[in-house]
């Protein structure tokens, strides 16, 4: 069934439906995009155009192959044009009614035998799966940001999904280059119910002025030797998502460490999304962001030494090390316990004690008292 595969739709071309389109149509699938109007269909076309001629410029495609790329992909805005689409990526906002409205036509639209996926961070695949009539059709596949530079892609199965429909969706990620991890429907599913608490968790530091931006984003990155830091990272997946996937995640789970920061939910209601808006924690537009402003930018100068960067980097990720570990060991997706205690694994990895319960940071990286009180 796999080889019959040729026709991929792309509902969405904004940060991830872009990428996913491009990802496509580079490993030879005909693709239509579709966007919601004519404006945000140019933006989709520029963000392709943008990421390939970057793959030129930097020697990793010729000008040929980007224009065959390029004649792959039809950008749309009638839904209708999927109407032969063997297999589709919804990417539209976060939000549940947006899927709702997408699902439910595209169930109208496509043949019975379409598979159709949600590239969603955070909402209930069995939800979007139950408001159509094939539910063992309906899978999650979880790209990560970029998507036609990151691997992983997390193929998500509800109750309904067929086995079959699991294994031809891991099948076409493999096809397009991406590894496929299967796992089941959760709030935040692995990887998010992983990463996301973590940059909540930097977000409570940098608001609480227990460090600046850069303090934060430089700790991680030289201490932990990870690529970039947690405030930068929110800013590349979106503040709106984030903010969505912390909610979720305290709605299956009410526990305190998944209560969203307020700075976060405040950046959201102010519009500072990260890159795609132009501001974040980082300016992205020229200008700097009013996150420099708010408390806890560059004022806050605490992290003076290589040692203080480690304890900071302990801090942040200490919590989310010993869930991990927990997933592992459980053989489950699912912590089970909200308190890492001190003296855990994690917490005494470098031989001190870390500074968190309840998944919160301490008030500073040098102690272990803290507020109790989430977010
Ligand atoms: N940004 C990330 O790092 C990331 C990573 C993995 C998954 N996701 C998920 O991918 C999805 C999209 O996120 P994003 O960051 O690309 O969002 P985005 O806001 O950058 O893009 C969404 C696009 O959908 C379009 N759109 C809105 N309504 C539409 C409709 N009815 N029909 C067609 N297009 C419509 C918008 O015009 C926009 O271009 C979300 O579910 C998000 O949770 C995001």
């Amino acid at each position: 069934m796999v080889q019959e595969f040729d026709k991929v739709g792309v509902v969405g071309l904004g940060a991830m439906g872009a990428g996913i389109a491009e990802v496509f149509a580079r490993a030879g699938f005909m693709v239509t995009g579709v966007e919601i109007d004519a404006e945000a269909l140019e933006r989709g076309r520029g963000h392709v155009r943008k990421s390939l001629s970057k793959a030129v410029q930097k020697g990793k495609l010729t000008e040929e192959e980007q224009d065959s790329i390029l004649g792959r992909i039809a950008f749309e805005t009638a839904r209708e044009e999927l109407r032969d689409a063997d297999f589709v990526v919804e990417a539209v906002p976060e939000r549940m009614d947006l899927k709702r409205d997408v699902f439910t036509d595209l169930d109208r639209i496509c043949p019975p035998g379409t598979i159709l996926a949600t590239n969603t961070s955070s909402l209930s695949v069995t939800e979007i799966a139950a408001l159509t009539g094939r539910p063992g059709k309906v899978v999650g596949l979880h790209f990560f940001n970029p998507a036609p530079v990151m691997k992983l892609a997390e193929v998500i199965s509800t109750v309904s999904t067929s086995p079959g429909t699991i294994e031809v969706v891991s099948e076409v990620a493999k096809r397009i280059g991406k590894t496929p991890v299967a796992v089941t429907d959760r709030a935040g599913f692995v990887a998010n119910a992983l990463l996301v608490p973590y940059i909540n968790d930097a977000i409570r530091v940098y608001e609480r002025r227990i460090a600046s931006r850069e303090e934060i984003d430089t700790a991680i990155t030289k201490a932990a030797g990870l690529p970039m830091g947690p405030l930068t990272l929110a800013d590349l997946v979106g503040l709106d998502v984030c903010l969505a996937v912390m909610d979720v995640l305290w709605e299956e789970f009410r526990e305190p460490r998944y209560v969203a920061a307020p700075l976060l939910r405040r950046m959201v209601a102010a519009g500072l999304l990260g890159r795609k808006s132009g501001g974040g924690f980082y300016g992205y537009s020229g200008a700097d962001t009013p996150a420099e402003d708010l408390p806890g930018g560059r004022l806050a100068q605490i992290v003076r030494n290589r040692e203080e960067e480690f304890d900071l980097a302990d801090m942040l990720l200490a919590p989310h090390l010993d869930d991990a570990m927990r997933m592992i060991s459980e053989a489950t997706p699912a912590p089970t316990t909200s308190t890492p205690p001190c003296g855990s694994a994690a917490d005494t990895r470098r031989g001190r004690p870390s500074c968190s319960k309840n998944g919160e940071p301490s008030g500073s990286p040098r102690s272990c008292s803290r507020s109790s009180t989430p977010g």
